[in-house]
């Protein structure tokens, strides 16, 4: 099965992209055909700086690379490498009506949340489409946010294949239901765009500042806590395991230790659990020529596949005349 997914590279990579996004994927490049690239003209809607653009694409590659994207298994490269999908993106837009794009929810937030509204924003929708139909794709993981983005990319390759005849693999959206929403240091999802984030390859330092921020109910030292709301085990269950779980529920329930403590050992397990990913992230960090040529390597994989796809559409729609 060919599964895939992009993640844009709009900020530091967090805990929540890690458990909801990242893991799954390197976890299921044992069993599938696993595309994953850098939604970097994804980001363009965000961003406004080259410098900052370029250096958080190159980081967020090197952040998958740590942590275990497996470029031999699967096929990883940067988004921008593969022009061919903006190609697409214009011939999709002729099969997007615009009542399609005037739905989207997430179009609809951000300028609600004051993000200035612009065309790429509005037709982003599209170049995910793009991104999807020009690899193929059976299967897109995403969150509960971005299903309609898929839904859109099905309606614009049915609209197509009834057109054009059966060009597009129709994509399927995953949520995995098993993954919860990783709760930010305020307690809302944790996401860049709120300011709420735990980084995975943070300084020590400043993990711990970031930790101690998160917002805890106030109970007196001795007195018992509650473990199922505070924000503090929310985060930590994710690392640990059954009987792990179970001792620090019985710390909660007992009492004699503040929030503080268990923030402590949020630090430590957190700290613990991406070391040996650090360390190869080191590696990377100091070989970005290496980052480079497995992007490029990979953007050369990545194009194997979509050239047929995109040459059929260029025949069938006379653009190759
Ligand atoms: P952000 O909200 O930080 O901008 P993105 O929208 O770029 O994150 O999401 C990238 C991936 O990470 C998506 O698959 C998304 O579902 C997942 N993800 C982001 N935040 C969380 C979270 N708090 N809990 C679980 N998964 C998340
Ligand atoms: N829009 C996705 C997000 O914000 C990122 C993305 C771009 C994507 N293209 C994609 C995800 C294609 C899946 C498939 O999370």
């Amino acid at each position: 099965m060919r599964v895939l997914t992009g993640i844009q590279p709009s900020g530091d990579l967090h805990i929540g992209n890690y458990f909801g996004s990242i893991l799954p994927m390197i976890e299921s490049q044992n069993d599938h055909e696993v595309f994953a690239f850098i939604a970097n003209y994804h980001a363009m809607t965000s961003l406004g700086e080259g410098e900052r653009l370029r250096h958080l694409t190159l980081q967020a590659a090197t952040d998958f690379l740590a942590l275990g994207m497996d470029p031999t298994k699967s096929t990883f490269w940067v988004q921008s490498d593969v022009k061919e999908v903006l190609e697409l993106y214009w011939i999709l837009s002729g099969f997007t009506p615009m009542g399609l794009l005037e739905r989207a929810h997430s179009y609809k937030d951000k300028t609600a949340r004051g993000i200035a509204s612009n065309h790429s924003l509005f037709s982003y929708p599209v170049l995910m489409a793009a991104d999807i139909l020009l690899f193929g794709s059976q299967v897109v993981p995403v969150g509960k946010d971005q299903i309609q983005h898929v839904e859109i990319a099905r309606d614009i390759a049915l609209k197509f294949n009834n057109q054009y005849g059966e060009i597009f693999t129709m994509p399927e959206f995953r949520v995995d239901e098993n993954v919860a929403t990783v709760p930010g240091i305020d307690g809302q999802k944790m996401s860049k765009s709120y300011g709420n984030t735990i980084t995975i390859f943070g300084e020590e330092k400043s993990q711990l500042k970031t930790i101690k921020k998160i917002v805890t109910e106030v109970v007196g030292m001795e007195e018992p806590k509650e473990f199922e709301n505070c924000n503090v085990y929310n985060i930590v269950k994710l690392f640990l395991n059954e009987n792990e779980r179970i001792a620090l529920q019985e710390r909660y329930l007992s009492g004699g230790e503040g929030h503080g403590h268990f923030k402590l050992y949020l630090a430590d397990v957190l700290w613990e659990y991406f070391r040996p990913y650090r360390e190869r992230r080191a590696y990377y960090e100091a070989h970005q020529e290496d980052v480079r040529e497995v992007l490029k390597a990979g953007a050369a994989k990545a194009t194997a596949v979509a050239m047929p796809i995109i040459e059929k559409i260029r025949s069938v729609t006379g653009i190759q005349y």
